[in-house]
């Protein structure tokens, strides 16, 4: 099977309609045009597609895709038994961070099928694509994807259309039971080609308890309202600290109350509150996302607490898709 083309080649191939140089295939559904009609598809393989989002950045919307998607992994369906199969995409398109919060940022080009789709990198038995497992990779290599908004739609569709996510990837291969989506920051238009293109089966949206990203969720809550994704919840993060000397939570952030009271003035559910955890951030930048590391070596209750709310999160958004 022949490799990708890396983004960004000077290759003729790498054009605005055809951003990640792929081989000619079916055409990626078109955004419509203004009064047209909307053609959402379902995503090739794909059962069940959640978006993980927030109106503000830097709130661990990333972090909490990759430790969602691997607790989602540890769901079995209820009536075999077997366990889910479940994939993560990054659509952060000018900031990834699946390569790095999957220790897949030294990974190998992905290779495609003989039909043109991208296959999925796997690490830790999750399947990932990225933008960042597109870039090159040369030594130093600090790439920015200097793109305008057309370009990035492409780039979109390629991402969500492209990628053959079956095990292995070829006819009678196990198809996913759910595709995290990770999302930018806001309400641009990653989140507004999404929605119009593909079913999106529920959202959670992460937010941390300040003022100022309270009034990006009601935003973020709007959006998705608007483009008609189902809303699985609200998920409050770095919630309070717990230090290991005292049993008080501290809420560094301000008080859980007003987020709790924007959730109900939305009427949507919160699926839970998770503790600001050092060792969660130290896993992030190592590579092996926290819910990975062994209950053994975790006990600090900080972790605790964070670990199992991350399960009850699963379980919730697994009930929700009906899974
Ligand atoms: N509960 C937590 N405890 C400790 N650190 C956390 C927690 N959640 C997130 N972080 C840290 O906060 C930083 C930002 O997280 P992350 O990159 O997941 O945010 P993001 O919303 O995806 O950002 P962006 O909007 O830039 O995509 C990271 O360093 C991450 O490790
Ligand atoms: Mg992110």
């Amino acid at each position: 099977m022949s490799t990708i083309r890396r983004a960004f080649a000077t290759s003729p191939a790498v054009r605005h309609d055809n951003p990640l140089g792929l081989p000619a295939r079916r055409p990626a559904p078109q955004i419509p045009r203004r009064g047209g009609p909307i053609q959402k598809r379902p995503l090739p393989y794909v059962r069940k597609v959640l978006a993980v989002a927030s109106g503000k950045g830097g709130v661990g919307k990333s972090t909490v895709a990759v430790n969602l998607a691997l607790s989602l992994a540890m769901q079995a369906h209820a009536a075999t038994g077997a366990p889910a199969r479940v994939g993560i995409l990054d659509l952060d398109i000018f900031g990834p961070s699946v390569p790095k919060l999957m220790g897949l940022d030294a990974a190998p080009e992905p290779r495609l099928t003989q039909s043109g789709a991208i296959v999925p990198l796997t690490n830790h038995g999750l399947p990932c694509m990225s933008m960042g497992l597109l870039l090159p990779r040369e030594a130093n290599a600090d790439t920015a994807v200097v793109w305008r908004g057309l370009m990035v739609q492409k780039a979109v569709q390629q991402l969500l259309f492209d990628i053959d996510w079956r095990e292995p990837p070829q006819e009678g291969g196990a198809e996913l039971d759910v595709l995290v989506l990770d999302l930018p920051p806001g309400t641009g238009d990653v989140p507004l080609t999404l929605g119009q293109l593909v079913n999106v089966d529920g959202a959670v949206i992460v937010s941390t308890p300040q003022d100022v990203a309270l009034s990006d969720v009601r935003k973020g809550v709007t959006m998705f309202q608007k483009i008609s994704v189902p809303i699985t919840g609200l998920l409050l993060n770095q919630s309070h600290f717990l230090c290991p000397s005292c049993a008080t939570p501290h809420h560094l952030f301000g008080s859980p109350e007003r987020f709790h009271a924007t959730a109900a003035s939305m009427g949507v559910p919160v699926l839970g509150a998770l503790p600001l955890v050092p060792a969660v951030s130290e896993a992030s930048d190592g590579g092996a996302p926290f819910v990975l590391a062994g209950t053994s070596t975790n006990t600090e209750k900080a972790g605790v607490e964070w670990r199992e709310t991350m399960a009850a999160v699963a379980k919730s958004v697994w009930r929700f898709l009906g899974r």
